[in-house]
């Protein structure tokens, strides 16, 4: 397992691999309706290219066929955007490998801070890495009501 920076032929396994997490570990916290809702924002390959293209820093964890295992992005303002891992690669090391790397890279940047809108299975993983919750957000996607927690961590 290693990190590499995204590459544009990632895009179609990135979009698959997405689905994925949401409808393998997506049910352990949400409802179907609400799992069903989330699948719907599902980035298509060139929604992620366009997004992995505008200069933010966009990161796969690849295993030793250079299969992507998870992934994620940070932007200037040390936002983490996407940060989704296989259901198959729990216990490979990615989500780790993949969080310290997006956090190097808002390190080497100078930022204070990082932060995101995590999912229920995120903010567990992040309040194990220094994370705090600012606010639980309540959504809704069409109809669906669903809930993320806006999250943060000062780096200094
Ligand atoms: C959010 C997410 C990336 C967090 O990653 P995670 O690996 O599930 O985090 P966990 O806290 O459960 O796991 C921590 C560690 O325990 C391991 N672990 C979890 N379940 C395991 C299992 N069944 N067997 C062995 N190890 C397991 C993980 O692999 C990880 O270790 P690693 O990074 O060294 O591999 C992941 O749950 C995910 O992709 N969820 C769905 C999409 C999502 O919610 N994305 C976030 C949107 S904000």
């Amino acid at each position: 397992m290693r990190i590499r920076d995204y590459a544009a032929a990632d895009a179609p396994a990135l979009a698959e691999l997405y689905h994925r997490s949401v409808r393998g570990i997506g049910p352990r916290d949400y409802s179907a309706r609400q799992v069903e809702a989330w699948a719907s924002l599902a980035p298509t390959p060139e929604e992620i290219h366009r997004r992995y293209t505008d200069g933010r820093t966009a990161l796969v964890a690849v295993d030793g066929g250079d299969h992507p295992l998870a992934f994620g992005d940070i932007e200037a303002d040390g936002h983490i955007g996407f940060f989704y891992r296989a259901p198959e690669a729990a216990g490979t090391g990615a989500t780790t490998a993949l969080h310290d790397a997006l956090e190097a890279t808002a390190l080497a940047a100078g930022l204070a801070r990082i932060h995101v809108e995590a999912s229920e299975a995120a903010k567990r993983f992040l309040l194990s890495r220094g994370f705090a919750v600012i606010k639980r957000r309540d959504l809704l996607i069409g109809d669906v009501p669903i809930h993320n927690f806006a999250m943060e961590k000062w780096l200094r």
